[in-house]
This record gives C-alpha cells, structure tokens and sequence, in this order.
C-alpha cells in the first residue's frame, strides 16, 4: 500500500524533533483511493468475510458501537442477522445488560436447548403474562421434568376463561410429534413441513426433554445466510466492560448468559488501567470469550494490549461524531493515519484492528479498510436506526433519532453508579464531569437492515475499483492520493441544486 504517511512512526524515539517538524495526521476527507485494473464482473464476485477477533469472523465487516443510543438487543439481533455484530452499551446494571445478552443469544439457534416452560398448574392469565413477558408465541408445559403438552397463542386467542388451567387448553402430550435428541436440522424441517406444526420437541427414551427445533428458527436460517453464528446456531453478539471496580462481576454475568465478545471499553486504553483489565480478564476467563480492547492511536497502543492478551484493538481517539475529546484535551489523532500506523502493529502481532468512530458513509468504510482496518465501528450512523435504543422525534416535520457521545455531560450523570452496580448518587457533583461528549439528533434512516445493505454495496462497489475479491486484496492494492479543499468539493455533489 503506497500511503506516504505514517505520522506517529516518523516520530520514532527521537527527541531531536523540533516544533517545525511534526509528522502529518490524515483523515478519511483527506484522501481518495485511485481506481485499478479491475477483473471484477459483478459486486456478487466479491466477498466481505473478515476476522473480528483472533477467532471470530465476520461476513460483513461492521460492528455496532457500544453506546446507550446504538446498541441494546434489537440492534445486536439486527447486524448479527447481517453478517456484522454488536456490543451491547454497559450503562445500566450488570444484570439488564447480561439480560440484553441473552436476548440476543435466545433469538435464534439450531435447537433451543432452555425453552421457555410452564407447570401445568398455571392458569391461562398466568400464561399469557409469562409470554408477554419473555416475548414467545409457544410454552412447553411441564409436570416435574415431564413434558406433558404445548401452548400456543392460538390455543389462547378466544380463550375466555383466564383462570383456566392451562392443562385444559394446551396441546396434550399424546397428540405431539416429538423426535429423538440427534435429530439434523434437515430432518426436523421435513417433520415440521409433513405435520404442519411449528415446534419441535426433542424427547429421548426416557422422556426427557433435550430442546425444542422451531420453524422460526429454520426461516431464520434460510433468511439470513450470512448471518453471525456461534457452533450452536445461536446469533454471537458483544457486550462492553469499563476498567473500575466491579467489572469483573459484570464480565462474569455477561459470560453466563453466553456473550461472545467482551469490550474493554475506555477512552484512553492505552493507560495501565485497561492493560490491566485486559490482562486480569484474559487471566480469569481464559479461552471461553474473546476480548478486544481499546481506544488507542498508536502502534505501541496495539502491541501493549495485544501483549495483555487483546484478541482485536479498537482505534480511534477523537474521530467520532459525537466526541469532543480532541476539543477539550487537545489529543487526538486524525483517524486515517491512526488506522494505518495501528493496523500495521495488528499485523506484525495478527491481532485484527477495528476502526471506531467517523464513519459517515460507505466511502468511509472502504478507506478504513483499505488503510489496513479488519471491521470498523460505526455509532450516530446507525443511532438513526429503528433498530437503535429511543424513540424517533419530530423537529420542523423531520423524524429523528438521539445520539450521545459516552462522555457526554448528560450520558455521565445518568450512569453514575451503574457501572459498579453501586446505587446512584442522590445529588449529582455537575462541576466534577468534565464532558468529552455531546448529546445530538441525527436523522431517522429507517431499519438497519437497508442502511447496512447500502453501506455494504458501496463496499462491494469499493472492492471492485481496487480490482480486489477480498477484503485483504483491497489492503494489498490500496493506493490512496491526497487531496485539496477543492478536491473534497469535486467529490461531493457540486454546482447543482439538489432536490
Ligand atoms: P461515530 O462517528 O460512528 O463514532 O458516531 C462512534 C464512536 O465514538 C466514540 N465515542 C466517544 N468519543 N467522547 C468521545 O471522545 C464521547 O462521549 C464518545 N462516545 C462515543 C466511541 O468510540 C464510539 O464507538
């Protein structure tokens, strides 16, 4: 890749630098990638796998941003299904979020080893609150560890009697079809479609209960085929960490209710503090999750938390959307030169690299991985999703979405205490927060699932100007030109009036 900057290498240890002699920071504006021979016929020749972590990989290389107006379940759901993943914000209590955790992994699976049970004692009221409450169309009801029958919403839909035990109006034991535990996939669809029935129950000799196989899943399967997947079927999703006390306690929360990544989540994460973390959280979870760590800008970044045992950094200090750390510390980085010095330590260490912050369009993305990046990060993008946490506002007739930096002045007194599980403060210090975030709206953009097809066809469309199948191909024929301000205006529309 023929980028003539590497600002922060050209420091090296030299202390002979003078003040005239500053190495030059880069971002995404500041350059355009030149076009290549290209044998690409169709953007469907390309593919956009590529590694997350040390283990995990992804078939598109997007993540959602661990903000409390990115990422909560439906959003992890969403850009799982997609081929990305998403890391589940940590301000609220350990157990909400380990709650929006396992939501994620109940979503979907090859079979669901837990389902959702009831006693045959229960009443039709008591039925209808527990699926309104676990948000499930069907409850196995159970005698002890017997599976005496099913109940669905349709054996409830003109149910009068709400104190009815469910016995009565369930599906009874004799009239299901079950099959043996091994029972593939393929063959499960095939009873399901003969008997017309939608679940599945895998009983062994003896009559206990082993899962359940659903219709819903197997669509799922079918709708979905790039879609993120852990050995069991289950949809893998992310969930961040900060580096104070208690954050161990939340990490073991997250790993019980099956979450695949934990983000040690810290603005500065190339401080002691989140080597640290990551070395005490590699120490006691071992093999059984995968960690990334960060925010750094540096290559020494990289290879301090690769060191503690980092399987992906995240880079980025100050590019995103909603930062103002570069504003009120003065530190920072310009985001292109941050991913290229860093990815190229990822690479000596084959530890992935994700670029987080200040993607604004597909543009954006295809330069960050062109500079070397695995995946990027993406926040207010997608805050603008109905797939993010809030509701939409109106403004001048517009629909909108909020977006808040995670350092925001309004983000810091809302979680104050969250993050130990302590309870929160009743009066709030406003004079000891020094924000280095502000709270925004950015404009609805509907679901996520069409924003990231967009954003995932400029990618496709990306690859094939570089005359690259493949993510890494695109990094080995990367050639980027630097531009002007009249270059940045060329690339925009110009001298029309847009309607
Ligand atoms: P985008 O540009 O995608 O950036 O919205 C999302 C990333 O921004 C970071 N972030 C912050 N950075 N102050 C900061 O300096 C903040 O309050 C803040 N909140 C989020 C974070 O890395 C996120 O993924």
């Amino acid at each position: 890749m023929a980028v003539p900057v590497s600002p922060i290498a050209a420091m090296g240890e030299s202390d002979d630098l003078g003040p005239t002699e500053f190495p030059l920071g880069l971002t995404f504006d500041d350059v355009l990638l030149i076009p290549r021979r290209s044998s690409i016929r169709s953007r469907g020749d390309v593919s956009t796998a590529t590694p997350l972590t040390r283990r995990i990989t992804l078939n598109i290389p997007i993540v959602s941003a661990n903000m409390d107006t990115v990422t909560e379940s439906a959003m992890a759901i969403a850009l799982a299904r997609a081929g990305g993943i998403g890391i589940i914000h940590r301000f609220n209590l350990p157990d909400r979020q380990a709650a929006e955790v396992a939501k994620v992994k109940r979503a979907e699976s090859y079979v669901v080893e837990s389902p959702y049970t009831i006693g045959t004692g229960a009443t039709v009221a008591e039925a209808r609150a527990a699926m309104r409450v676990w948000d499930t169309g069907g409850l196995l009801v159970m005698d002890g560890g017997a599976l005496v029958g099913i109940l669905t919403e349709r054996d409830l839909l003109f149910e009068d009697d709400a104190q009815r035990p469910v016995a009565e109006v369930m599906t009874p034991r004799a009239q299901l079809i079950v099959a043996p535990p091994n029972t593939s996939v393929d063959e499960a669809k095939a009873i399901l479609h003969r008997h017309k029935i939608e679940k599945l129950p895998l009983l062994d000799e003896q009559g206990k209960l082993h899962g359940v196989i659903t219709s819903k899943d197997i669509v799922q399967r079918q709708q979905h085929p790039l879609a993120t997947k852990d050995r069991k079927g289950r949809l893998r999703v992310g969930a961040a960490v900060g580096v104070r006390s208690g954050y161990m306690a939340r990490a073991e929360a997250l790993l019980k209710a099956g979450v695949d990544v934990i983000v040690v989540d810290i603005a500065h994460g190339h401080s002691e503090n989140a080597i640290d973390a990551t070395r005490t959280l590699r120490r006691q979870l071992g093999a059984a999750v995968e960690i990334i760590a960060g925010n750094v800008a540096t290559a020494e970044g990289v290879e301090d938390l690769a060191e503690a045992g980092a399987d992906a950094v995240k880079v980025g200090v100050g590019p995103g959307s909603i930062c103002i750390t570069r504003i009120v510390t003065g530190f920072g980085v310009p985001q292109l030169s941050a991913i290229i010095e860093c990815a190229a330590a990822g690479q000596r260490l084959g530890v992935p690299i994700i670029a987080d912050g200040g993607i604004r369009a597909s543009g954006d993305l295809v330069k960050a991985l062109a500079a070397g990046a695995q995946t990027v990060m993406i926040g207010s993008l997608l805050a603008g999703t109905t797939e993010s946490p809030g509701m939409t506002i109106m403004r001048r007739g517009r629909k909108y979405k909020v977006s808040r930096g995670m350092a925001s002045l309004a983000a810091n007194i809302s979680r104050q205490g969250v993050e130990s599980g302590d309870k929160p403060p009743e009066e709030v210090d406003w004079q000891a927060v020094v924000a280095e975030g502000v709270e925004a709206v950015v404009p609805y953009r509907g679901d996520v699932g069409e924003m990231l097809s967009q954003m995932v066809g400029g990618l496709r469309s990306g690859l094939s100007y570089a005359g690259a199948r493949t993510i890494p191909e695109l990094q080995a024929n990367a050639r980027f030109v630097r531009i002007t301000q009249a270059g940045v205006k060329e690339s925009g529309p110009h001298d029309v009036e847009l309607t």
